[in-house]
């Protein structure tokens, strides 16, 4: 049924973003386990219990606005994980898949800070400050997550890169 009112495409949107963390949940323990860097790792690892409590707080939001939660298949979501998945499939080296997941890491925060801000929007618009502020919960570690990956992992990975051109020379 087409979507009437802003009301309406709240919903719509918070269903995509139920949708979306899931998809990117079970993402972020596969790049958990494929990441060496012990920052990396941990970071990754502390983002998928963060993505838990997002999955939770978009449950949330929906009942505010008076909804069951019911997530909104997301293609796009869908999209990016298999990008990700076939990448892997061909079997890189370590270091070139862990780089790689760090840019696929970094595509689906801004995917996630896209639908956040949008969300947050319509809420704020809509007079559903509840709402707008659980997901605003969910946008700032978003936003967190995403500049770790444009700035500390780059360099936690070019040290990596070092210490395994040092072993290569021993
Ligand atoms: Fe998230
Ligand atoms: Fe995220």
């Amino acid at each position: 049924m087409a979507v009437q009112d802003m009301q309406g495409l709240l919903k719509h949107e918070l269903g995509d973003l139920l949708y979306a963390e899931k998809v990117f949940l079970k993402g972020l323990k596969q790049m958990s386990k494929e990441a060496s860097n012990p920052m990396i790792r941990d970071r990754i690892v502390r983002h998928a219990e963060e993505t838990q409590e997002h999955i939770v707080n978009i449950e949330r939001a929906f009942e505010t606005i008076g909804y069951k939660p019911r997530a909104q298949k997301c293609d796009a979501a869908i999209g990016l994980d298999e990008e990700r998945k076939s990448f892997r499939d061909e079997d890189p080296s370590p270091e070139v898949l862990e780089a790689f997941n760090l840019g696929s890491g970094l595509r689906v925060e801004h995917y996630e800070i896209a639908g956040y801000r949008t969300a947050i929007a319509l809420a704020k618009q809509t007079g559903n400050e509840q709402c707008a502020r659980l997901l605003q919960h969910n946008l700032d570690q978003e936003v967190a997550m995403a500049t770790f990956l444009e700035q500390s992992a780059p360099n936690a990975l070019a040290e990596l890169g070092d210490l395994l051109d040092e072993d290569v020379s021993d």
